[in-house]
């Protein structure tokens, strides 16, 4: 067993961008502790990154969208002797327009991207500020920057993860303490696979529009040398961010993606 005393934490690591996290982590020696509702993929994620690079991989099995799984979450951090790297990455997509989606999907959304993010993140930094060193990297998405009809919820949730970590990393200048709001755009993963997507076919979104998770996730942890706190992946999200922001473009491009997104809406319904 390394024993390398970095300890990185992971929610929603049982697949996607959670489970590369904790490739990459395991590759560079990060003790991990892993968390999602499947315990068979934690298990066998667990034994491979144990066999093939021999750290120590804890799994905890809990679902982030109730309260009280995301206090024992917490309770678990606040044992910790030592927690380098929390990285809040569990979540999930809806579609549909907010009047007539089920809103106690929509309020388990908040509680995994939002309540269990914040909750965790005030766990975490109590130890990362008196040991002068720590890095939260919390999953936003380009959706941060972009009010889409049909993924609204989606979308005010990720913004509030971009929003928060630029004033949370304000607010932690030379404590040693590192944040980055990571916003990939279109990510190769199960993301899509939900019966939320079940129309969804990923090959109307051009290919350039796609990233591998493994460059997303490698991308994010080279960032973090850069200090950069709203971290986009991928020269193409960089621009279309960037368009979205600019108030002369940005009125003509969302009116080119409300469409886009509407003809999606309609090839489900057809
Ligand atoms: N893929 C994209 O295009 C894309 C783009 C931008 C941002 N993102 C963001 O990236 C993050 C990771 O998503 P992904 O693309 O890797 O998708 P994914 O493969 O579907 O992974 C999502 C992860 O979140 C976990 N999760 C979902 N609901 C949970 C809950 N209630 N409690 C605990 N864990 C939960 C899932 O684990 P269990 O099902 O085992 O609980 C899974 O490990 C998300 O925050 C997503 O919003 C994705």
């Amino acid at each position: 067993m390394r024993t390398n005393s970095d300890t990185a934490l992971i929610t929603g690591a049982s697949s996607g961008i959670g489970a590369t996290f904790a490739r990459q982590l395991a590759e560079k020696g990060y003790s991990l502790i892993l968390i999602a509702r499947r315990q068979d993929r934690l298990a066998s994620l667990a034994d491979e990154l144990q066999q093939a690079h021999s750290v120590r991989v804890e799994t905890l099995v809990s679902d982030l969208a109730n309260l009280n799984d995301i206090k024992t979450v917490e309770k678990h951090i606040g044992r910790l002797e030592h927690l380098s790297m929390l990285v809040n990455n569990a979540g999930f997509g809806t579609t549909g327009n907010f009047a007539e989606l089920d809103v106690a999907k929509q309020i388990d959304m908040i509680n995994v991207h939002i309540i269990a993010s914040v909750r965790l993140c005030r766990a975490a930094l109590p130890g990362m500020i008196a040991r002068h060193q720590g890095t939260i990297i919390n999953l936003a998405s380009t959706a941060a920057f972009v009010p889409i009809p049909g993924h609204i919820m989606y979308n005010a949730t990720k913004a509030y993860l971009v929003f928060f970590s630029e004033a949370l990393q304000a607010e932690l200048v030379r404590t040693g303490v590192n944040v980055q709001a990571l916003c990939p755009g279109f990510t190769y993963t199960e993301f899509h696979d939900t019966s939320e997507f079940k129309n969804f076919n990923r090959f109307r979104i051009p290919k350039p529009l796609w990233m591998s998770a493994e460059d997303v996730v490698s991308k994010s942890l080279k960032a973090l040398k850069r200090n950069h706190t709203v971290y986009i992946p991928g020269f193409i999200n960089r621009c279309y961010v960037a368009a979205m922001r600019n108030r002369m473009i940005s009125p003509l491009l969302f009116r080119f993606v409300k469409r886009k997104s509407r003809e999606l809406h309609e090839s489900r319904a057809n």
